[in-house]
């Protein structure tokens, strides 16, 4: 895999990007278990680009500087992104961009799936909540407290509509929970009742049942011990390769995001400062904020297996 230039934009088409450059490295390797290939449901793997960021800024009522500035990136089915960058960088701002959050752009376009991010009519926003889907870093707010997990589980089918039946809702529901590690049974049960890595968990199976093209994660795992990090680590790579999402990863833990992505991009200040893939970036990082970056963060324990 070509390392790629800071910044590359999608000016050239999709080839361009930093994050097309060819198969990803840990979440989707070419004929690998789980890999690309055998993503059930997603036929058109090989088109184009999911995600596309072209140019886009964007700057916060009020605020003398861009919170993100001329971000240019694209991602396929199957390929994980990380963001990662100091405080205040952009990273959560390019994610709200990138779900549809924030659409008064100062300059830029986002694409979904080859078309322009309007969600003017009300089926294309359904369509767009459905098929990309947010997890974000704190576990405890996400879940309502006086809702059982399973009705927490089935809201998302009822909104958009996506299962009519309860018996069905409640058999998906079910299926989701084992595919994230969890007893079917635990529908019944209330936040309350779980830890924050377990609740992750189901705010991750929440995502899923919609069957989403694209999964932004904002910080999934800050919140955790570190062995439940690694545990939730292990979980997302699994689903995502599993089920061929375009993974975007945002972190300011970089051993977390090494993990997970096959590639990053670094941001200071609204900027990209380096991006490519992973092993390019943080084996020969080129740019002293990069290497500043790493030398800062603590490492996840090495499997030896
Ligand atoms: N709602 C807001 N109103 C005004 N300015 C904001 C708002 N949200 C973020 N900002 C500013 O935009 C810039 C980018 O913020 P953003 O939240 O995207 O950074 P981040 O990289 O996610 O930081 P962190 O790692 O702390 O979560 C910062 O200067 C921040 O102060
Ligand atoms: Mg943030």
């Amino acid at each position: 895999m070509k390392p790629s230039p800071a910044a590359a934009g999608v000016d050239g088409g999709a080839t361009a990007s930093p994050i097309n450059d060819g198969p990803p490295r840990n979440t989707a390797g070419a004929g690998g278990p789980g890999g690309r290939g055998t993503a059930p449901g997603h036929p058109d793997d090989a088109a184009g680009p999911i995600i596309e960021l072209s140019g886009v800024s964007y700057r916060y009522p009020g605020q003398k500087r861009d919170a993100v500035n001329r971000l240019d990136l694209s991602l396929g089915a199957g390929q994980a992104l990380g963001l990662v960058g100091e405080s205040g960088s952009g990273k959560s701002t390019s994610l709200a961009i990138m779900a549809g959050l924030i659409r008064d752009l100062r300059n830029g376009h986002v694409r979904f799936e080859g078309a322009p991010l309007t969600l003017r009519s009300p089926a294309r926003r359904r369509y767009f909540r459905r098929r990309v889907q947010v997890v974000f870093q704190d576990p405890y707010n996400s879940l309502d407290p006086r809702q059982r997990i399973g009705a927490a589980l089935a809201e998302p089918l009822i909104a958009l509509g996506l299962e009519p039946s309860r018996e069905g809702r409640r058999s998906r529901c079910a299926a989701m929970l084992a595919a994230v590690g969890l007893e079917p049974a635990m529908a019944e049960r209330w936040p309350h009742e779980f830890s924050g890595g377990q609740r992750q968990r189901i705010t991750i199976a929440r995502a899923l049942l919609t069957e989403p093209r694209a999964l932004l994660a904002d910080e999934p795992v800050s919140a955790l011990d570190q062995a439940t990090k690694v545990e939730l680590v292990d979980l997302l790579r699994t689903i995502a390769a599993q089920r061929g999402l375009a993974l975007v990863m945002v972190s300011h833990d970089l051993a977390v995001v090494a993990e997970l992505c096959s590639h990053l991009i670094v941001m200071a200040r609204g900027r990209v400062v380096e991006a490519g893939a992973t092993g390019q970036v943080l084996g020969h990082p080129r740019q002293t904020y990069t290497r500043d970056l790493i030398a800062a963060v603590p490492r996840l324990p090495v499997e030896n297996d």
